[in-house]
């Protein structure tokens, strides 16, 4: 199959997440995720289980012989600490078992997606300060996926140059809806009504209920 033509690869992928980025702004800003540590904490957590999954599958895919700095993206390591720094406590290790390896169209797809993710964390750093938290302490994954910021242009001159059949170009854009589809679930998953609810109690004791008044007794 011939090579696709057309508008650049970046800018396919970019139209094809759009609504998926939309979505995920939404959901991250209304479920209030940098508005305190607790909620913070979900975030994190949240980020690593949507996260973690990837990382180890595009490892085990060969990421690094597509994108070399692929080692230094990864931030799993960072957030398991920023984890362990606002919550007190280092998460439990996920028993992952991978099942299957992406080719390289699906790796190159699920890495513009964890590479663009990086763009707005420079936002999001700001916002994670602002609740107190530093590259040493809490924020520690935001200040690696920032600290390069010449390799958003690396990652693109890779991700255009990668030769993709037609059939290999629709798998790269699947792989990164996906991927979006990934962190979309994981986000909401902490921002269902029921758990939003029960995280805005007030942590002091419930208000003692109303004694029951005694009938009065037959005269
Ligand atoms: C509220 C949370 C988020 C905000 C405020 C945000 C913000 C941004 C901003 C401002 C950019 C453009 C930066 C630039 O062009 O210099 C961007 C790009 C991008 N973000 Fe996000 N982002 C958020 C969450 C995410 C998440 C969770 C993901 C994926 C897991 C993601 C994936 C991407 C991608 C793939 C791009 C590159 C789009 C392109 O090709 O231009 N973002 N984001």
């Amino acid at each position: 199959m011939s090579p696709v033509a057309g508008p650049d690869r970046r800018s396919r992928l970019r139209s094809a997440t759009d609504d998926s980025h939309r979505r995920l702004d939404e959901i991250v800003d209304q479920a209030g995720f940098f508005d305190d540590r607790p909620s913070y904490a979900s975030y994190l957590e949240a980020t690593l289980r949507a996260r973690q999954p990837l990382e180890l599958t595009l490892t085990d895919s060969g990421a690094e012989a597509l994108f070399e700095a692929w080692p230094d993206r990864r931030i799993v390591a960072a957030l398991r600490e920023d984890i362990a720094d606002v919550t007190g406590t280092v998460p439990a290790a996920d028993p992952i078992v991978i099942v299957s390896t992406m080719s390289p169209a699906q790796a190159i797809g699920s890495l513009y997606v964890l590479e663009g993710s990086a763009l707005g964390g420079r936002q999001l750093a700001l916002r994670a300060h602002a609740i107190g938290m530093s590259p040493a302490f809490g924020a520690r994954h935001f200040a690696q996926q920032t600290a390069t910021p010449k390799s958003w242009s690396t990652f693109l001159r890779v991700l255009e140059a990668l030769p993709l059949d037609t059939a290999e170009e629709d798998a790269c854009i699947a792989a990164a809806v996906a991927v979006f589809a990934s962190f979309e679930r994981a986000y909401s998953a902490v921002t269902m009504p029921p758990l939003r609810a029960l995280r805005s109690l007030p942590s002091t004791s419930p208000r003692p209920l109303p004694t029951p008044s005694r009938p009065s007794p037959a005269s």
